[in-house]
């Protein structure tokens, strides 16, 4: 990859993404897009760098997808969640009791375990919620990841990562070596692609946003 190649790149991304990739991840680069140059059938990056400025725009797409990072887990990080629990949740039910209407965003919800959670969380406090409609808006850039949100189908690896095993027993169901979890928590959560660059204006407005860990791995 010549330095030109590097510098194409760079750009596309953050005018895509907002990914800012800085001079010392070429190895990180190229680890992610050797597979795609592959799939495209070119011998390296410099190749796929020339088809991508033929004008291909799912080459482009495909290629901002892969340097993204999906990594996320269920209740990832604790604290974000007991405080939605047990301060946001509370003060909401109080503060919204007339309309008792609650809107969340969760605006780069990669593979859905970040939304589930707090849709989990709203189920254990379905008593006091009772009667209330609760939209929950899942989004992110990648429509693969959202494929996988909507299935709501996970490994056993990944339910391992910081699911409680009460709430894996109460809301999943085993499908072969997958958990699956319920349809009426799967309903809680609707999905649409959207790019965090884009104006939010045509989303409406929110209660409660979580955007979390976007940028960290950049
Ligand atoms: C590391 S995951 C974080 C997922 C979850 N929020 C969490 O904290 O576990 C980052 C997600 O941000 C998404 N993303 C990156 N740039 C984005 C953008 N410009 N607009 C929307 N989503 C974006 C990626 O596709 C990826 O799924």
């Amino acid at each position: 990859m010549t330095p030109l190649d590097y510098e194409y790149l760079q750009k596309l991304l953050k005018d895509r993404s907002g990914l800012v990739l800085s001079a010392d991840k070429k190895y990180l680069l190229e680890s992610r897009l050797l597979p795609l140059a592959r799939k495209a059938g070119v011998p390296g990056i410099t190749d796929l760098v020339q088809k991508m400025k033929a004008g291909s725009d799912s080459l482009i797409n495909d290629v901002v997808e892969a340097m993204t990072t999906n990594e996320t887990f269920f209740f990832r990080d604790k604290t974000p969640f007991d405080h939605f629990k047990d301060s946001v949740i509370p003060e909401l039910i109080k503060a919204r009791a007339g309309r008792k209407s609650l809107r969340i965003w969760c605006a780069a919800s990669s593979t859905g375990q970040e939304p589930y959670s707090l849709a989990m969380l709203l189920k254990e406090k379905a008593a006091e919620l009772a009667g209330w409609r609760i939209e929950i808006i899942a989004t992110d850039l990648s429509p693969e990841v959202l494929e996988k949100c909507k299935a709501g189908l996970y490994t056993q690896f990944e339910v391992q990562r910081g699911l409680p095993i009460q709430l894996l027993v109460k809301y999943f169901k085993q499908v072969g070596t997958m958990w699956q979890l319920n349809a009426d928590v799967r309903s809680m959560v609707q999905f649409r692609q959207f790019n965090l660059l884009q104006d939010f204006t045509a989303l409406g407005k929110f209660d409660v946003i979580f955007c979390r860990n976007v940028l960290i791995y950049f």
